[in-house]
């Protein structure tokens, strides 16, 4: 018997055994289809309304829709399906044979393949080309002729690719390290449909919108369409590398400075080509079964026109999110005595502008629906617990810009003066908000204000 063991453990590899995974059956995480899909999943695009309760986090309402009876949040399926058609775009229905062919060949010629993306914005002699001008004879800036805000489209749009670094170096370098490491949550077109997605609940980010919660970026004016929710470069970078705390979104510390970035442009390629096929869909629907008095009939011409001048507008929004950075005042608190003046100030704030959603701090349930159709719950601000960050800084940029895909609204108008040291009501919300999380910080907070009522 002893002589068994002691064979035994001499038989056992010194140190920690080590498991090896022969080639042939380890999983091969670079595995790359020849072509992007197109989109085919259903749209949302206008009011859904309120969500009824939230039961089944697995399965999110518009996927659940297509499921029909199989659908664990039965609930949702009856509230949604009426309004399929209306505030909801079903791509494989509404498109025709012809409009879909059209759609893959030009999405392909535009953004190639996952082993060879590229972001192809229309040049100057595209636009001639396709006469792109006359995509840009409505909405365009005052004083301008159509060919000149085309001029002014591609020029933006070729800075903009130029300064976010979409070359197709970086990108083939960063599709690599994405199907590696996001894929499987993420799905091959950045759709949030990986095979890992049903189990996480909030859901992995679907890029295809063009916009994103967690952003440091606001337009100063008013926003043009796509502008708002439009991330920095920087924000992807910060989200990849320190992941969104508390979802299942994880940090990726490991990774070089220079592989995060070719991930944000790998994202930034994925987000434009499925706002363009986004925007394309909902237009050539528009325009094929309600069309306006002005409408054109639908074309292959004009759906190459369309296709472009989305990829131009996409790029240009995220061209200028750099030049749009949240200007965050000095936190003109050095004493306790004046912080918790600021907290009992954002109280008041608070419960004025953000109580309405963040009822009981967050703690009651109250659904929305974000911008994709997906559930949403304002977050429990008592946990302390942000997923874009919990620096000072971070918040402050947060209540500044609201989190637009969320339908948080913004507070941009109480903020103070840059350089002043005139109270500023962001920063006092973002004191309330850290006094909030943080036990003995509230209980300091109701001692020097007893009309704060917090429990
Ligand atoms: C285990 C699943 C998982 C993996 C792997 C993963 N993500 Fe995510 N990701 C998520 C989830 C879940 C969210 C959404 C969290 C939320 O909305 O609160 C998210 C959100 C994001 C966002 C959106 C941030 C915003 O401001 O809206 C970006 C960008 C992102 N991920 C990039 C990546 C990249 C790049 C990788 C690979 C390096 C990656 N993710 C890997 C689950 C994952
Ligand atoms: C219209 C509803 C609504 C209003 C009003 C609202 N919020 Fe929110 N808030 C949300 C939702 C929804 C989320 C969750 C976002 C998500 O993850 O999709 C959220 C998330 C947050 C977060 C978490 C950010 C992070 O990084 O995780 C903070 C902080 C926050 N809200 C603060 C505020 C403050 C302060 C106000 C008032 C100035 C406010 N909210 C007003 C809906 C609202």
């Amino acid at each position: 018997m002893m002589r068994r063991i002691l064979l035994l453990l001499a038989a056992a590899p010194a140190g920690c055994a080590r498991i090896e995974v022969p080639a042939e059956v380890a999983p091969i995480a670079t595995a790359v289809a020849a072509r992007y899909s197109v989109r085919t999943d259903l749209m949302a695009i206008g009011d859904l309304g309120a969500p009824p309760k939230w039961n089944a986090p697995g399965v999110p309402p518009l996927r659940g829709v297509r499921l029909g009876g199989q659908s664990p949040d039965p609930e949702f399926v009856k509230q949604l399906k009426p309004k399929v058609g209306k505030a909801i775009l079903d791509p494989q229905a509404d498109l025709t044979a012809a409009q879909k062919a059209d759609l893959a060949r030009l999405l392909d010629a535009t953004f190639g393949s996952p082993a060879a993306p590229t972001v192809r914005a229309a040049s100057a002699g595209d636009a001639a080309k396709i006469k792109l001008d006359e995509q840009f004879t409505e909405g365009r800036p005052a004083g301008k002729t159509a060919k000149e805000a085309t001029a002014d489209a591609v020029a933006e749009a070729a800075a903009a690719a130029a300064a976010l670094g979409l070359d197709t170096a970086a990108l083939a370098r960063g599709g690599l390290l994405y199907r590696r490491w996001c894929a499987e949550c993420h799905g091959p077109t950045g759709a949030g449909d990986g095979i890992h997605a049903v189990f996480a609940g909030p859901m992995p980010r679907d890029y295809r919108r063009g916009v994103f919660k967690f952003v440091t970026a606001f337009p100063p004016g008013v926003a043009r369409k796509g502008e708002l929710g439009k991330p920095r470069k920087d924000d992807l970078c910060r989200t990849i590398r320190d992941g969104l705390p508390g979802s299942m979104m994880p940090a990726f510390a490991h990774l070089t400075a220079a592989e995060v970035d070719d991930l944000a442009s790998y994202v930034i390629h994925l987000s434009v080509r499925g706002e363009a096929e986004f925007d394309w869909i909902a237009k050539v629907i528009q325009i094929t079964k309600d069309p306006g008095e002005t409408d054109p009939d639908y074309s292959a011409a004009l759906g190459e026109q369309i296709l472009a001048q989305r990829v131009l507008i996409a790029l240009g929004n995220w061209g200028r999110a750099d030049a749009n950075v949240i200007p965050v005042p000095p936190e003109n608190t050095p004493a306790q005595a004046d912080r918790l003046a600021s907290a009992a100030r954002g109280f008041r704030l608070f419960a004025g502008t953000c109580a309405s959603c963040h009822q009981d701090y967050g703690r009651t349930q109250q659904l929305k629906f974000d911008v994709w159709g997906t559930v949403v719950q304002p977050r429990n601000l008592t946990l302390g617990v942000y997923r874009g960050g919990r620096r000072g800084e971070d918040l402050y940029a947060r209540v500044y810009a609201g989190i637009y895909a969320s339908t948080m609204p913004d507070s941009k108008a109480k903020a103070g003066p840059m350089e002043s040291d005139r109270p500023d009501g962001v920063w006092d919300v973002v004191h309330f908000l850290q006094a909030l999380a943080d036990p003995r910080e509230r209980m300091l907070l109701q001692q020097f204000d007893a009309g704060v009522k917090l429990d």
